[in-house]
């Protein structure tokens, strides 16, 4: 979509950015809603070197997750300071969410982490409740990877770097299961997690 459209088709924003962050608008092209990161509105700094510099790697981010059921697909760039996405409805994760998802709801969500981290990505935000998103199926949506690292998928270096970073998204998945499951034990399912494994079981 070229920016000359972008504000004609806004239908909403999303989330308005302050000094370093984008706006997130919700727009409509031709192929029905898309979510547009944008850094056009901040300062001339922000224009110049950061919100380009995040622009891209957000993008690579979303590139090299394509694919996954759980990240929306990047739809391409709008120039150097925006970028499109998928919309994927949801809700935002939260305590109050407790006893109204679908059961099953945090193991999905492990799996989903799993299969980003399969891909050398490793979201570092996941703690925030903006972050993932539960859609109308019940099942988890990730979003927002400005500040998700991606190690090279080969090497011991990587291997190592990866399992401690892994352990920062691990935890925060365990924090969404006693929010929203309370009272059940870390599973089988995150058996990769290790980070808390076995704190709340019986000896
Ligand atoms: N693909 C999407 N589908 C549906 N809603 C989205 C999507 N992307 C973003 N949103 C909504 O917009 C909000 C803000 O998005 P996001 O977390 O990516 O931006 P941000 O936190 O402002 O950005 P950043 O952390 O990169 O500065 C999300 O919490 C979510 O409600
Ligand atoms: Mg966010």
């Amino acid at each position: 979509m070229p920016r000359a459209e972008l504000a004609a088709r806004t239908a909403a924003v999303l989330h308005r950015g302050r000094a370093r962050n984008p706006d997130v608008l919700l727009v409509e092209s031709e192929a029905g809603r898309i979510v547009v990161k944008d850094f056009a509105p901040r300062g001339p700094v922000v224009r110049a070197l950061l919100g380009r510099w995040l622009t891209r790697r957000e993008m690579r981010v979303y590139r090299r997750l394509a694919g996954q059921r759980a990240v929306p697909r990047l739809l391409g760039r709008v120039d150097a300071l925006a970028f499109a996405v998928e919309y994927r409805p949801g809700r935002r994760m939260s305590r109050r969410l407790a006893g109204q998802i679908a059961p099953g709801f945090i193991d999905r969500l492990a799996a989903a982490v799993r299969e980003m981290h399969a891909c050398g990505v490793f979201h570092l935000d996941l703690r925030h409740r903006s972050n993932v998103l539960v859609d109308d199926a019940g099942d988890p949506v990730l979003i927002d990877f400005a500040s998700a690292l991606m190690v090279p998928r080969r090497g011991i270096v990587a291997a190592i770097a990866a399992r401690l970073l892994a352990r920062f998204d691990d935890a925060a998945v365990e924090k969404w299961r006693q929010r929203v499951e309370p009272g059940t034990a870390t599973g089988a399912s995150t058996a990769s997690s290790g980070a808390r494994r076995g704190a709340s079981r019986p000896t």
